[in-house]
């Protein structure tokens, strides 16, 4: 027998990786008044996802997910947001043009400012204070008022998330995304490149294929999918209080929506079989994700399955594999197994960002492009060998021209990281990479 569940389900069990308010009164206060706010998100749209989900969990569609990994309070600006959508664009074109396959276009975006930690102290020359846990509970710098969580930050979070995504409806609705424009996406630092070079030759193809339509007599004119994205939102669902204060009943299906984005992921490290996070999250009725790492075996798997999925929906669960370059084929493969013959509809994505992050010599957190391809490859070939779909890659990227992940065509090297790096969390793909990361994927789905 299922439990009954309800959006405060959750506050009966163990939450992993919440903050420790100082002031409860406030906290309350705060949450309150995010629940009087209005959603962010419609609970059509999230449906309309997961309908596009279902096509990649039934092997007919990718699944694009990419961001930030922590979006920042201090770095907010339209141009940063439309130079992101840029690549992600540029990214699905290359994917969408090479093999043919719907792309699914996903964000971690608009929402992103919650982070889980290994440690929740860190101490620098003795002294040592709370963790840094992502702009909606404190800040990164290193003092005792900056690291002390800030319940207000929640409503400060609410209402960013609102202006990005207002933004990100306006581009990928109002001109902006339309393929008419796809030379427009190449920025000048990315066009001087060898990946920007063959986005410029692919671009020339499209054009190419757009005035043979017309020709043929096709009003390219009349079809919106040709001048419009459908993007959608999504975000680790780690601060639960924040995620209950924003879900709401539909009023069409009676149905609750965590209306703070479209998709919400478990992390690693929140999702405990018998914990909060899954608890909360099986009684929403968003597409979810749950990244899967190395130490999960095929029982815990299917029991997340199970436990979010009971109905099997397909489109409903989307598994993130996160195992490292050198581990994806042999810890992979059993779960792939496991899931398909229990005939669970779920969507693969891998995520190779987490499990390849190591500290350079020189003190930076960084990735190295190979073993994220590598990890990408093993994904491919574990899919491979056990039969099932590839649905899609999960990043950590910026449209900018940054230096934290080593390697790429235009090689980033280990004396160029402190020329830009500007995370407030993990290392991104900078513009290049993950463009380059694009037409790489497109090679192994064409193989
Ligand atoms: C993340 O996606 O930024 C993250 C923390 O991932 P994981 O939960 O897989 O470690
Ligand atoms: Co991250």
């Amino acid at each position: 027998m299922t439990q009954p569940w309800s959006p405060t389900s959750w506050q009966n069990l163990q939450a992993e990786q919440q903050p420790e308010y100082p002031d409860a009164a406030t906290l309350e206060a705060t949450l309150k008044t995010l629940a009087s706010f209005p959603p962010l998100v419609f609970a059509g749209e999230a449906r309309d996802l997961q309908a596009k989900l279902a096509e990649v969990a039934h092997g007919r569609a990718f699944l694009l997910q990419a961001g930030d990994c922590a979006e920042s309070f201090g770095d907010f600006t339209a141009d940063r947001i439309r130079d992101k959508l840029k690549v992600i664009l540029q990214m699905a074109v290359v994917l969408t043009y090479s093999y043919g396959v719907p792309v699914v276009k996903v964000g971690r975006i608009a929402g992103q400012y919650g982070k889980p930690r290994s440690s929740p102290t860190e101490t620098i020359d003795g002294v040592t204070l709370p963790s840094f846990r992502g702009h909606n509970v404190n800040s990164e710098a290193f003092s005792a008022a900056a690291r002390t969580p800030d319940p207000e930050r929640l409503v400060t979070g609410y209402h960013q998330a609102a202006a990005t995504l207002n933004l990100v409806r306006a581009f990928t609705k109002g001109g902006f995304a339309d393929l008419r424009r796809v030379h427009a996406w190449n920025q000048e630092f990315v066009a001087d490149s060898a990946e920007g070079h063959r986005y410029e030759e692919l671009a020339n193809g499209i054009e190419r294929a757009l005035r043979f339509m017309r020709a043929c007599g096709l009003d390219t004119a009349a079809e919106a999918q040709l001048h419009q994205v459908d993007f959608y939102t999504s975000h680790e669902a780690l601060l639960l209080g924040y995620e209950q204060a924003l879900t709401r009943r539909d009023s069409l299906t009676g149905d609750w929506y965590d209306c703070s984005a479209h998709l919400l992921w478990i992390g690693e490290r929140t999702r405990q079989l018998d914990g909060a996070h899954l608890e909360f999250l099986r009684g929403v009725h968003n597409p979810l994700g749950c990244k899967i790492g190395p130490s999960a075996t095929p029982e815990d798997v299917l029991e997340i399955c199970e436990k979010l999925n009971p109905d099997r929906i397909p489109g409903r669960l989307t598994l993130i594999s996160r195992m490292g370059a050198t581990m994806v084929r042999a810890t992979l493969e059993p779960l792939l197994v496991a899931v398909r013959d229990a005939g669970h509809p779920v969507v693969w994505v891998c995520d190779p960002m987490h499990g390849n992050t190591f500290t350079s010599s020189s003190g930076f957190k960084t990735r190295d492009f190979d073993d994220v391809m590598g990890e990408i490859e093993g994904f491919f070939a574990a899919h491979r060998s056990v039969g099932t779909w590839p649905g899609g890659v999960h990043v950590e990227l910026t449209g900018d021209d940054v230096t934290e992940c080593l390697g790429g065509s235009a090689k980033v090297l280990e004396g160029h990281l402190d020329r830009r790096y500007e995370t407030i969390c993990d290392p991104r793909l900078n513009a290049r990479q993950g463009l380059d990361l694009a037409f790489r994927v497109a090679e192994l789905l064409a193989d």
